[in-house]
């Protein structure tokens, strides 16, 4: 297994993530879990600007996939306050239209695309949105290895990569062990809200929306989600559904509280 100081060691720039096999943590819940495809590999230049912002801000909002819990309050200087896990935050469009409008709220985005976090980190900067934190990784591995068990409110996956052929299925994100995975790291209360254009995979997500019993299926909308559930804005990929007469599907759960309901009290 690798350690900080191994990685640290391997990594040729602070947001590098190490060269060799990725994290694959082997769950034995007998679900099912995205294979690794190609994506976790996808390298991509940035601009000498992005490459002086990393330097500069990259230390103090973002991190690498590592074996090693967040501090969550630690990081964003403040406590008791809600977090929110968004995984592929893409070029984080949504993520940064939406963190000033849940300012009380710690978001952390999760990515593998660097030059997508180089933007992310850019409208952090220039906007001067302080709820914003960034890790580089693969979304299943964050949740493992970096997320405490019951200690999020929130996670969000806008428009996953949709891997429509029948042999690529299986890298799809949302598959019951993830499911269960993010349930684990919720609150007894906390949401999952998802989003899709693509309507195979919307399909697919219709046939797991109750495999995994600890997440109450709310369906689409929910009036009284605790959580903010507007996008605010038509990110790059929904922009493209949309000029294709996609329709956008979305989706929320919502962690039942187990005791709540063992003991039937309210
Ligand atoms: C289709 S894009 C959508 C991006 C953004 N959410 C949006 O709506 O514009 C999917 C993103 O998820 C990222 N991604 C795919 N698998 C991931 C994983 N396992 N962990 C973290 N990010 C992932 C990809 O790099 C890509 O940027």
């Amino acid at each position: 297994m690798w350690t900080i100081e191994a990685m640290n060691k391997e990594a040729q720039n602070i947001s590098e993530l190490p060269s060799g096999r990725p994290m694959q943590t082997q769950f034995d819940t007998g679900l099912d879990y995205p294979r690794l495809g190609s994506v976790t590999f996808r390298r991509g230049t940035l601009t000498d600007n992005q490459e002086a912002l990393f330097e500069q801000h990259w230390p103090r909002l973002g991190r690498i996939l590592a074996d090693e819990l967040i501090d969550v309050d630690a990081w964003f200087g403040r406590s008791g306050h809600p977090t929110v896990v968004e995984i592929g935050s893409g070029t984080g469009t949504s993520t940064a239209a939406m963190a000033p409008l849940e300012a009380d709220t710690n978001v952390i985005a999760v990515e593998l695309y660097k030059p997508g976090l180089a933007k992310l980190l850019g409208s952090v900067v220039r906007g001067e949105i302080d709820n914003i934190r960034m890790v580089r990784g693969d979304g299943v591995e964050v949740l493992a290895r970096m997320i405490a068990p019951e200690s999020l409110d929130g996670v969000r996956i806008f428009f996953p990569d949709p891997w429509p052929k029948a042999r690529h299925h299986k890298r799809r994100i949302i598959q019951s062990g993830t499911l269960n995975l993010i349930a684990s790291r919720l609150k007894a209360g906390g949401v999952l809200h998802v989003a899709t254009d693509h309507a195979d995979y919307a399909e697919w997500i219709d046939e797991l929306v109750n495999v995994e019993p600890s997440l109450e299926y709310k369906g689409w909308p929910w009036a009284d989600a605790p959580l903010l559930t507007d996008r605010q804005v038509i990110t790059k990929f929904e922009g493209k559904g949309l000029d294709k007469d996609h329709v956008i599907r979305e989706y929320l759960w919502q962690k039942r509280d187990e005791r709540e309901e063992k003991t039937g009290e309210k």
